[in-house]
């Protein structure tokens, strides 16, 4: 498998962003965008901080579980520690969710807004160890255009 070339997924996505900064068209498009540039991935998509736990956002998919709650599962776990946690086995990972039983491998990376984590990013494989050191730093760029351009209100 070929390291995605995430400076080329980035422009895409800052010209998708260009056209309408507002939070849910340009997460949703985020979305199929990774959806369809990633390889071996079942699951893409977003979960939102509101009040004490995370909700549902655009995603590609399967469908999901609405509701996770602080420091539970692999979401959670990045809400609470604000941290990307890059899991290479999720059946090892203390109270992960299992939306799709055919996830074996995941990765998680908070977005910011004003110093506040307000959402993650999160992506299932089926493959395990699918996610590499590449992966973190190319969807921290990812993460990071994200916080930055667009309008969460
Ligand atoms: N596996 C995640 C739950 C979300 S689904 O993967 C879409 C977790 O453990 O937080």
């Amino acid at each position: 498998m070929q390291t995605p070339n995430y400076k080329f997924i980035t422009e895409q996505l800052l010209a998708l962003i260009q056209q309408d900064p507002y939070f849910v068209p340009a997460l949703s498009n985020a979305s199929a965008l990774l959806w369809e540039s990633l390889e071996d991935i079942n699951w893409a998509g977003f979960y939102f901080v509101r009040e004490d736990q995370l909700v549902l956002g655009p995603f590609q998919g399967k469908v999901a579980c609405i509701h996770i709650q602080k420091g539970k599962g692999v979401c959670g776990t990045a809400w609470e520690k604000d941290e990307v946690q890059l899991v290479p086995n999720v059946h090892e990972f203390p109270g992960h969710i299992a939306c799709d039983s055919a996830s074996n491998s995941e990765i998680v990376v908070p977005i910011h807004h004003q110093d506040r984590v307000v959402a993650v990013l999160d992506i299932d494989s089926p493959l395990f160890d699918r996610f590499s050191a590449e992966d973190r730093e190319g969807l921290l760029l990812f993460a990071s255009l994200l916080s930055e351009t667009l309008i969460w209100e």
